[in-house]
């Protein structure tokens, strides 16, 4: 087995489901066959409260944060979700301490990368999905530096367009100084309504400004997306049915990420082949 890809969600604003994407995005792979591990990178642990509960925290307990201080394995701390195919490195409380840990450690940008290089386990999978904090923090810095793509969602909502530059600019900074082979796998439309005005002009713009880089998928609003992660489950559990919203919004996403990947490595191939 080979190594997975590893796909960083980003965007340094918030509430643009970021957590959401990647529980439902990996559940949706796994429903497709492949093996997915998504890893909580975020101090507030949305996404291991979604997918399995918050964790009862006790210092005894190796956590994500003991793991990347002592530059170890994440092989231990792997868990199941209700999803088969779909697991989990959770996140607790004292993930909060990470920044300022890791701040003097020696070439603090690739611990994360030294934590995978000795996780056996990873390659049992054929992704990794780790969902960032609303910040580019020296956390999620660890995160890109370990990831093949980064993949933004951004909220339909007003002037998205000069959120998304300054995004730009600083992954671009990252990608020249820590990360040359980050590459961006594209923007995807979240909080979306047809019927609202501001919806379609903010498509339209992003449509304009974005050419190939948008998805065509556009992830609805939805209220059962909201209420699933509140009884960890993804919207595949809770709606329970192919023509539910988010089922279809998120298969299709899925669909449309494994295209693009498909794409990318049949460009490599080509590039290679002369
Ligand atoms: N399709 C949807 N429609 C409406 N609200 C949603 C949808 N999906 C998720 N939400 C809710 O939107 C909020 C923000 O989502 P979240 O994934 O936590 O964003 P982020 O991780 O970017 O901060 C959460 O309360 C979530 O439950
Ligand atoms: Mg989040």
């Amino acid at each position: 087995m080979g190594r997975p890809a590893v796909v960083s969600i980003v965007n340094h604003k918030g509430g643009v489901l970021k957590t959401t994407t990647t529980a439902n995005l990996g559940a949706a792979l796994a429903r497709a066959g492949k093996r997915v591990l998504v890893c909580d990178f975020d101090p507030q642990q949305n996404l291991t409260a979604s997918l399995v509960g918050r964790l009862q925290y006790d210092s005894s307990t190796p956590t994500l944060y003991d793991a990347l201080i002592a530059e170890e394995s994440l092989d231990g701390l792997i868990i199941k979700t209700g999803t088969k195919g779909l697991d989990l490195v959770p996140s607790a409380e004292d993930f909060f301490h990470a920044e300022l840990s890791l701040a003097p450690v020696q070439a603090r940008e690739y611990v994360l990368r030294r934590c995978l290089e000795k996780t056996r386990r990873l390659d049992q999978y054929d992704f990794v999905i780790i969902d960032n904090s609303p910040s580019l923090s020296l956390v999620t810095v660890n995160a890109l530096a370990v990831s093949d793509w980064f993949l933004v969602p951004v909220a339909a909502e007003y002037l998205p367009l000069t959120g998304l530059l300054m995004l730009g600019e600083s992954i671009g900074d990252i990608q020249r100084k820590l990360a040359p082979n980050l590459a961006s796998l594209g923007v995807v439309i979240t909080l979306y309504h047809r019927s609202e005005r501001i919806c379609r002009e903010v498509e339209r713009e992003l449509v304009r400004e974005l050419g190939d880089l948008l998805f065509d998928t556009r992830i609805r609003v939805n209220t059962k997306a909201k209420t699933a992660p509140s009884v960890q489950q993804t919207v595949f559990e809770f709606e329970r049915s192919e023509r539910g919203r988010g089922t279809e919004d998120y298969s299709q996403l899925a669909e449309e990420f494994l295209e693009r990947i498909a794409a990318a490595a049949r460009g490599d191939e080509a590039a290679a082949n002369g």
